[in-house]
């Protein structure tokens, strides 16, 4: 309950809002994927070649039923989360849901070198990313409480607004 769930396309600044908010304000967080991965003990990508992207989705879906029995924790969803209806249903009955936005330019900069992200495998180009940007669009803003745009800004001043939405 009273929790807050940063979502939005992988590069948005998830999770550099939820650990800078917890270094800042001591707001406990939660990574999602990093939860996944220790429970599990494989990484996301290995979870994605050895029991493929639904059984990734079924993990993710159980870890956030059990999130949501927490309290007042920032939540840095992974990218895909809000693409299941009951995801969302389970975000919105404790806590708000905050979508952080970015150009397909800036996440190609920030994805550029990763490679820890199954889904962009072979879409790490403009064209590939505004696709998957365009298929999540509709879904993400469905579900999204409030929408804070992350281009040509600072970490602390996206987390100083994802803070001052926390208290609405
Ligand atoms: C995914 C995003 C990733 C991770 C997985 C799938 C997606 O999380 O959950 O690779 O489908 O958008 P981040 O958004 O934290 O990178």
């Amino acid at each position: 309950m009273n929790n807050v769930y940063l979502i939005g396309f992988m590069g948005s600044g998830k999770s550099s809002v939820a650990a800078w908010l917890m270094r800042q304000y001591g707001i406990p967080r939660v990574e999602m994927d990093r939860e996944i991965e220790a429970e599990y003990g494989m990484t996301i990508p290995e979870i994605f070649e050895k029991e493929g992207e639904g059984a990734f989705r079924q993990k993710e879906t159980l870890l956030l039923r059990k999130i949501a029995e927490r309290e007042e924790v920032v939540v840095s969803c992974g990218g895909g989360v809000p693409t299941r209806t009951e995801n969302v249903e389970v975000m919105r009955a404790s806590g708000k849901i905050i979508l952080l936005t970015a150009a397909p330019e800036s996440i190609l900069a920030r994805v550029k070198r990763a490679e820890n992200r199954p889904v962009l495998k072979g879409k790490k180009t403009l064209e590939g990313i505004r696709e998957l940007m365009e298929q999540r669009r509709e879904c993400y803003e469905a579900a999204a409480d409030y929408i804070v745009p992350t281009d040509g800004r600072s970490v602390a001043e996206v987390a100083e607004e994802v803070r001052s939405l926390m208290q609405k």
